[in-house]
């Protein structure tokens, strides 16, 4: 494998000096590049994206080209288990992902097999290897899964939920089936983002997007307990390297330490925790990553550079810093103020690392 270009990214994640603090971004290949919604418009749909390796890897380097961010991330999406699996994703436009086959009972939930990451998602690792070739070294590549509560709200429910009323319904009247289904995707979460490790991917993040919508007890049984099991069981040395572990709880602000507790070798933070604050209560044991909010991306360049100022302020000096937003960038956000962010946080930066 070639030698890494710039690998700020990974220095951070494990806490080590670097020159300026990196920076990339939720959803950085997604809809707010016209290049991408060229690409999506060849392949037909998303899922078309997904599927096809060669383009995959196209959009995937979309973001880079524009600019200097420090990672990449795979594109695909957390859904690809669960279609995998055999509950048939689809997307309809405007609508987001639905299931033509959601899990709902006790029996539908037995049938579910662990998934075999090779066989059943063999497009994903040809992706992941093709972008590794085709990144040359340039910059380290992200790989990514769903955490099992988030994955298993899109199963019971069938499509995304307000309330998730169907998935906290079993969770809280049938505690041993969520479990099972939790299990089984826990199960194949590790299996999937180890495949993704020994096909090149040079770090790992987990999406808990909706961890943050359980009660604190609820958390630990339904979310956090299975984030351990996942990363108990993840390949952390690779190729000579540690490969770093992001877990990410939308909302979890809350649940740092526990979250740290799991081994983990850094947390995504949302906007709604102070990252100053974020760092004295787990600075010692983790690197952070975030935290803009998303929707400063609508403001003035100005603005947008006043606000990554703060953030860089609020942390404070020293490495252990990924900036990031705080959740996914969304569909109409003008790319010139995505270049703003990203230049605005190496520019600003520089003075909080090195003697
Ligand atoms: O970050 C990246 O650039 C990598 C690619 C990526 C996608 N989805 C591409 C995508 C990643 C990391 C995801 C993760 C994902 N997918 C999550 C967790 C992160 C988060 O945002 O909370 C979730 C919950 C999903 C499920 C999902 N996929 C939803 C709810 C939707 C529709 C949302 C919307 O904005 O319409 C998707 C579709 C999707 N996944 C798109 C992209 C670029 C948009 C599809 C399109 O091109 O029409």
């Amino acid at each position: 494998m070639s030698e890494l270009k710039n690998d700020r990214f990974l220095r951070a994640l494990m806490r080590e000096p670097v020159d300026v603090t990196p920076v990339w971004m939720m959803r950085q290949a997604g809809r707010y590049l016209p290049e991408y919604r060229a690409s999506r418009e060849r392949a037909g749909n998303f899922m078309g994206l997904c599927a096809n390796p060669d383009m995959a890897c196209e959009v995937t380097l979309q973001p880079l080209e524009r600019y200097p961010l420090d990672a990449a991330i795979l594109f695909s999406d957390i859904l690809t288990i669960p279609d995998a699996m055999g509950l048939g994703l689809y997307f309809e436009t405007g609508e987001g992902p639905k299931f033509r086959k959601p899990v709902r009972t006790e029996a539908d939930i037995q049938a579910l097999k662990v998934m075999d990451p090779y066989k059943d998602l063999g497009y994903v690792m040809d992706a992941v290897k093709t972008i590794r070739r085709e990144l040359n070294g340039r910059v380290p590549l992200i790989g990514f899964s769903g955490s099992p509560w988030t994955l298993a709200t899109y199963m019971v429910e069938g499509s995304s939920s307000k309330d998730f009323r169907r998935a906290k319904t079993m969770a809280y009247d049938q505690p041993e089936v969520m479990h099972q289904l939790l299990d089984t995707l826990a199960q194949s979460v590790t299996a999937y983002l180890n495949a993704q490790i020994e096909s090149g991917a040079q770090a790992v993040q987990i999406f808990d997007t909706w961890g943050g919508a359980l009660s604190h007890a609820a958390y630990q049984e339904f979310s956090l307990k299975y984030l351990q099991q996942i990363v108990s069981g993840l390949i952390r040395q690779h190729d000579g390297r540690r490969v770093p572990v992001i877990l990410f709880t939308k909302g979890g602000g809350q649940w740092l330490e526990q979250m740290a507790d799991t081994g983990a070798d850094a947390l995504g933070l949302d906007w709604t925790t102070d990252i100053g604050q974020a760092r004295s209560r787990v600075g010692q044991r983790v690197a952070l990553q975030g935290n803009m909010d998303p929707t400063i991306l609508y403001a003035s360049p100005e603005r947008i550079r006043a606000e990554v100022g703060q953030i860089l302020e609020s942390y404070g000096r020293g490495s252990g810093h990924v900036f990031n937003l705080g959740h996914g960038i969304t569909p109409e956000v003008d790319p010139a103020h995505a270049g703003a962010f990203i230049e605005a946080v190496h520019e600003l930066s520089a003075v909080y690392h090195g003697e």
